[in-house]
């Protein structure tokens, strides 16, 4: 791991953002838990992407670059599903990696990782190059959880843990229809765990076995849909760079001809230059994919195969489909044009823990600064984005006397009545607390101090700029209210 890396990790540990999962036990490979500052930052990337996928649409007016007006909806659907639901979708027979065991140490490996992955035996040589090393030949590793639903064991109780939250939407694509006053062009939009048994999880939380993801799935016309990738794909990069990531560290790839999925048309990835890999090398944040009409199909008819340019339902030994689709009409039905068809699908997937551990990356700062005394000392903060940063403000009375603890504490109230998330703290030298706040990325301080009993007017410090400006106490909450949106 690079020095930087090992330093936010390190940082995520000390500061309550993120623990090893089961650590007192050792630890559980691949699987990690949020603390109270983690758990704060990851709620506001969510609440971030679901405000500005559904909650802050407006279905009135077409967004800037967007070529129509169009709904949003959320759904919440189950961490199991059927299991006819994964046959159909393709992931009961392809959602898999190769794997190579090593028949001395017992260690498993992804193929394509041996490369960049250590020998247990003998951490300086790649597996395979140490002298005891005897791989197996490369085999495949279904990713999927299995679980037992019910008191039925063997084949019939089988489940799984899904591997992906979009299913969840095409499976309820009909009942949102019915059910709602959503009309093509619309997307629903899901945050919700998903589950998959990485073979080498890594780099800290980039690659879990459990994780969240935050995905939208938008049903449009065949014929407008690439209009409809174009701005989604542009729109999801953007989100990313509003909300603190420098252009320098991102990109968006599009997926060469070879990698794509045979039934799309068009998919890229907004990618980060995380400080675990090497540099200019990035790893995925999020996908944007052009699906044509394959989910829709595939669970209406069965799983689909590529012959020659079509999709067609793939057939067993005796002609029949391999796997049924549930034989539900899913067209849609214009009622403006008076056309059917099966709408087009875009896809914006995007994973919460990878977006959370990209912004920790990205802000994580170091620089100089005088301390109480004068003297310069090295400062690590987060310049985190004020919507997400964990607390936006600290409240902090100069000294614990003077009747300044008890302005403090009124003005610390009325934060909270407002709903702003803050702290109180009146522990240590002010310069060491307003460090405990840079550390953990709050965006504002307020000092309450000797002045303000006569002027009544507080402090308000800015983390980044480090600019202090005396504000009256009755105007504070509205200041920050009005910082925080700015
Ligand atoms: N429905 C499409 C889909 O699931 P994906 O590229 O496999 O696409 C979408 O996953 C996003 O989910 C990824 O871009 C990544 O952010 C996140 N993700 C996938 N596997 C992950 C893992 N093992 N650990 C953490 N995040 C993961």
């Amino acid at each position: 791991m690079t020095t930087s890396m090992e330093k936010i990790v390190s940082l995520c540990k000390r500061k309550g953002f993120i623990f090893q999962n089961s650590e007192i036990y050792g630890g559980q490979n691949g699987f990690w838990d949020y603390g109270p500052l983690g758990t704060e930052l990851k709620r506001n990337v969510r609440q971030a992407w679901y405000q500005d996928m559904v909650t802050r649409h407006n279905e009135l007016v077409a967004p800037a670059g967007a070529p129509k007006k169009f709904s949003m909806v959320g759904v919440e659907t189950s961490l199991i599903m059927h299991p006819q639901v994964w046959k159909c979708s393709g992931h009961y027979d392809l959602f898999h990696d190769m794997m190579v065991d090593c028949r001395t140490c017992k260690a498993r490996f992804r193929a394509d990782h041996i490369s960049t992955s250590q020998c247990p035996q003998k951490p300086s040589k790649h597996p395979g190059e140490h002298d005891a090393c005897a791989l197996t030949d490369p085999r495949e590793f279904n990713l999927m959880f299995k679980t037992i639903v019910g008191a039925l064991s063997g084949e019939e109780g089988t489940a799984y843990l899904r591997p992906e939250t979009a299913q969840g939407m095409f499976v309820n694509f009909k009942n949102v229809v019915d059910s709602s006053r959503v009309k093509i062009p619309f997307g629903i939009a899901q945050i919700g765990k998903s589950f998959r048994n990485e073979i080498t999880p890594r780099n800290f939380t980039f690659r879990s076995r459990e994780f969240e993801q935050m995905e939208m799935e938008f049903f449009c016309h065949p014929s407008q849909s690439r209009e409809w990738y174009t701005y989604w794909r542009d729109r999801r990069y953007a989100w990313y760079t509003d909300l603190g990531i420098s252009g320098d560290n991102l990109i968006l790839r599009d997926h060469t001809p070879e990698e794509l999925a045979h039934y799309s048309v068009g998919t890229a990835d907004v990618e980060y230059a995380f400080p675990f890999l090497e540099p200019g090398e990035y790893g995925e944040l999020e996908g944007v994919a052009h699906r044509g009409d394959f989910d829709l199909r595939s669970h209406m008819e069965g799983k689909l195969v590529k012959d020659g340019d079509q999709l067609v339902v793939e057939s067993n030994d005796e002609g029949k489909p391999l796997y049924r689709g549930s034989g539900k009409d899913l067209t849609y039905f214009d009622d403006q044009t008076r056309e059917r068809f099966l709408p087009h699908v875009i896809e914006p997937a995007a994973g919460a823990d990878r977006a959370t551990l990209a912004f920790i990356c990205e802000a994580y700062s170091e620089d100089e600064q005088p301390n109480d005394k004068g003297q310069m000392q090295s400062r690590v903060y987060l310049r985190l984005h004020p919507r997400l940063a964990p607390i936006k403000v600290a409240v902090l009375p100069l000294i614990k006397k003077n009747g300044m603890p008890e302005t403090a504490a009124g003005i610390y109230q009325a934060l909270k009545e407002a709903g702003i998330a803050c702290v109180y703290d009146q522990q240590a030298a002010i310069g060491r607390r307003y460090r405990r706040q840079d550390e953990i990325g709050t965006p504002f301080c307020i000092t309450v101090d000797g002045d303000t009993a006569s002027d009544n007017c507080a402090t308000l410090r800015d983390r980044d700029s480090l600019e202090q400006v005396r504000i009256p106490v009755a105007e504070l909450v509205d200041d920050v209210r009005r910082r925080l949106h700015a």
